[in-house]
């Protein structure tokens, strides 16, 4: 019988084969302990020199990430948090690997990026990838249970919502194009064509940052809803991230365990979320001895990470200045040197994982707005058009997957919650 190690626990007492690959091995003169790992999952393998002295030295002279079929009994073992080991009975080598780079002593970030094509198989970056395929699974459940639609925007566009400076410029023929920074605008016209819409994709920035939290391409989830205004998109926002989160503690246990994530401060979070907002968040800075910002600045990473100390959940920080924040959203009536926006800030340093708004559904007021922030009207005429026929208020907001991938995870850099990070200087593998 043929199973992957995620089956193992249906075949206890039973022998099985498994397509397997040598992750890890050690041993005595009298009992080999091989690490395996199928993709499904991690099982030890153990073979006992006393009982078949072939066997044994096979298992000794294997070398890491060789393939092979082990064909064995299935045991409960309780000391493994898998709960399951192979009394190994026979080995069969598909393809002996020699020299494997990445060997279990410690590498450097750089010589491990280089190998990310083969980093992608340690026992840690499995779990990682595991996780964002959670959170990428309850994506879809969450917006498909709750009548949202899936709207695909375009990757080549002629647009910029969030600023000219981080744009990556392509030649569209004989035009100029840029590769989407945000599919916001195009969800904006879906979400009138369907109510609830989400988009889900790679987008693109070309910053020059050397940050943590930085990739050059990463993927965004986008949702627009028509009628809603800025205070229902904040619902939206919590019960979205509570139901993220407290998937991933259910679903990906054993994962988060060989992060060694801390997960009580994750079982906490539930929403309603704290508020504060930028006005009330400046004040707070300066009580705690930031004396390096004014009114008006934008946060940097040391300031987040202040204010979310304060709260032992996610944080909205509402009502940003205008000046910093992008042409598409509303003036807040309360204080209109302010806007109808939040970003919300994770715990324990991880910084802004949504970014959201209410948008400007007045044609003259947004018309304004393009010219003042000096974008080209003509490629905005398509996106006016939504404000001409029949506008109607709405918000929406966008998460970053690898931020989140990364607080869930509990890894210290963005660049080992994507398959494959684009960084500023790495485009290889
Ligand atoms: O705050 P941002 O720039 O917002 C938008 O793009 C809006 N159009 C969203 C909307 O209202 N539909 O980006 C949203 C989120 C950030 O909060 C962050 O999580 C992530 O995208 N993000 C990045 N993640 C990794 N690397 C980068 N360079 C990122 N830039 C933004
Ligand atoms: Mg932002």
């Amino acid at each position: 019988m043929k199973i992957s190690i995620n089956q193992a626990p249906q075949y206890a007492g039973e022998e099985v084969t498994i397509g397997c690959w040598l992750l890890q091995k050690r041993g005595s003169g009298k009992i080999q302990f091989l690490q395996l790992r199928d993709g499904t999952g991690f099982m030890q393998g153990i073979v006992v020199k006393a009982s078949d002295e072939t066997l044994f030295e096979k298992a000794k002279g294997l070398n890491q990430e060789t393939s092979m079929y082990v064909t064995g009994l299935i045991k409960a073992d309780d000391r493994s948090s898998f709960g399951y080991e192979m009394e190994i009975s026979n080995i069969e080598i598909i393809h002996a690997a020699e020299g494997y780079p990445i060997t279990p002593k410690e590498h450097g970030p750089e010589f491990l990026l280089d190998y990310r094509h083969l980093w992608l198989r340690s026992r840690k970056q499995h779990a990682v990838m595991n996780i964002r395929n959670q959170i990428i699974k309850s994506t879809y459940d969450f917006f498909f249970d709750n009548g949202y639609k899936k709207i695909d925007p375009p990757i080549l566009t002629s647009s910029a919502p969030e600023g000219t400076t981080e744009l990556f410029h392509t030649k569209y023929f004989e035009e100029d194009a840029f590769l989407s920074q945000s599919g916001q605008l195009y969800a904006e016209a879906a979400a009138m064509a369907h109510g609830k819409v989400f988009t889900f994709g790679p987008t693109f920035r070309a910053e020059k940052s050397k940050t943590r939290r930085h990739l050059i391409e990463f993927w965004m989830i986008e949702p627009e809803m028509a009628f809603y205004n800025h205070e229902d998109s904040l619902q939206v926002q919590e019960q979205y991230v509570e139901y993220l989160v407290q998937n991933v503690i259910t679903s990906c246990r054993l994962d988060l365990e060989a992060l060694g994530r801390n997960t009580s401060v994750l079982e906490r979070i539930k929403a309603p979320f704290p508020r504060i907002t930028y006005t009330e968040a400046i004040e707070l800075l300066k009580e705690k001895g930031f004396d390096d910002i004014e009114w008006g600045e934008d946060f940097g990473a040391p300031h987040e990470t202040e204010i979310a100390t304060h709260f032992d959940q996610p944080v909205f920080i509402v009502n940003y200045p205008k000046e910093i924040k992008s042409f598409y959203m509303e003036e807040n009536p309360d204080d209109p040197r302010t806007v109808l926006c939040a970003d919300l800030i994770a715990p324990e340093g991880y910084g802004e994982v949504i970014g959201g708004s209410e948008r400007i559904h007045d044609f003259h007021k947004l018309k304004q707005k393009i010219i003042d922030s000096g974008l080209d009207i003509d490629a905005y005429e398509w996106y006016l058009d939504l404000r001409r026929y029949g506008s109607v208020p709405h918000s929406g907001f966008g998460l970053g997957l690898e931020r989140t991938v990364a607080w869930l995870s509990g890894v210290q850099h963005v660049r080992e919650t994507a398959p494959f990070p684009r960084l500023l200087n790495r485009l290889y593998p």
